[in-house]
């Protein structure tokens, strides 16, 4: 399975990717999370990405081209993948179109598109709390921990991502309707659009999600 995941900040992107991933044996490749670990960890490119995404700005695309490209030539992928925040911008979905090219790779199947009313996702981003360490997704009312503020995976102390202080949220669903929401129509031009109602729950948005991924894989 090759698949990208569109959808505003709060959709529930990195929540459902996490459970397909798994199903289906194929790696998440989340920019965000791959930048966070590297913010976390002091390198460079931490240190570079750390500015803009406190900002809510997108890094720069050169930035995460060059961590995609790298990701997607590893083994690991070489059985699909799931790309969970890339592309964000048409420049990088026309170097994603040309890396494919250019190593002779194949196509994605589908690009789903999750879509959820904006009051939903400023609950969803409010209420986030994010394991540090092994990256698990929880929300104080909708998919809370065991115990309160540990992570039931691995037992580290859950944050709140600082990109989530309301302000920085709205510049982040700005920075969406510019620069990500053009993508919906560049993959429905390709026909390779799948649009996934999400205002639901996190089981009920998972049984939709395999249904459609599902129905468009080919046989
Ligand atoms: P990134 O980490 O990709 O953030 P995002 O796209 O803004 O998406 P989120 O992670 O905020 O939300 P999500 O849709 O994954 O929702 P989640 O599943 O957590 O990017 C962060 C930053 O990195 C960017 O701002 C940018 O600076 C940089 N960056 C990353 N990629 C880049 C790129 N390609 N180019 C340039 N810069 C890039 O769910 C949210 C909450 O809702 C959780 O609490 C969850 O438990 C809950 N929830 C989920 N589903 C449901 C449901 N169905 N019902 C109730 N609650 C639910």
């Amino acid at each position: 399975m090759r698949v990208i995941f569109l959808g505003a900040p709060g959709v529930g992107k990195g929540t459902q990717a996490q459970r397909l991933a798994v199903q289906e044996a194929i790696p998440q490749v989340s920019t965000g999370a791959i930048l966070r670990e590297a913010v976390q960890q002091g390198t460079p490119l931490g240190r570079e990405a750390q500015r803009f995404m406190d900002a809510g700005q997108l890094v720069p695309d050169e930035v995460v081209i060059g961590i995609v490209r790298e990701k997607l030539t590893s083994p690991d992928c070489a059985r699909g993948y799931l790309l969970d925040g890339f592309p964000r911008t048409v420049v990088q979905a026309e170097a994603f179109d040309q890396m494919l090219k250019d190593t002779g790779s194949p196509g994605i199947e589908h690009v789903i598109s999750f879509e959820v009313p904006a009051p939903e996702l400023v609950r969803r981003l409010s209420g986030r709390r994010q394991c540090p360490t092994c990256q698990t997704i929880y929300h104080v009312d909708s998919a809370p921990p065991t115990r309160a503020g540990q992570c039931d995976r691995c037992g580290s102390a859950l944050v709140l991502r600082t990109d989530d202080a309301p302000e920085t949220v709205a510049v982040r669903r700005q920075v969406y309707e510019e620069q990500t929401r053009p993508l919906v129509e560049y993959y429905q031009k390709r026909g390779l659009l799948r649009r996934v109602d999400a205002a639901a729950s996190i089981e009920q948005v998972y049984e939709r999600l395999l249904a459609v991924a599902c129905a468009v894989r080919p046989s």
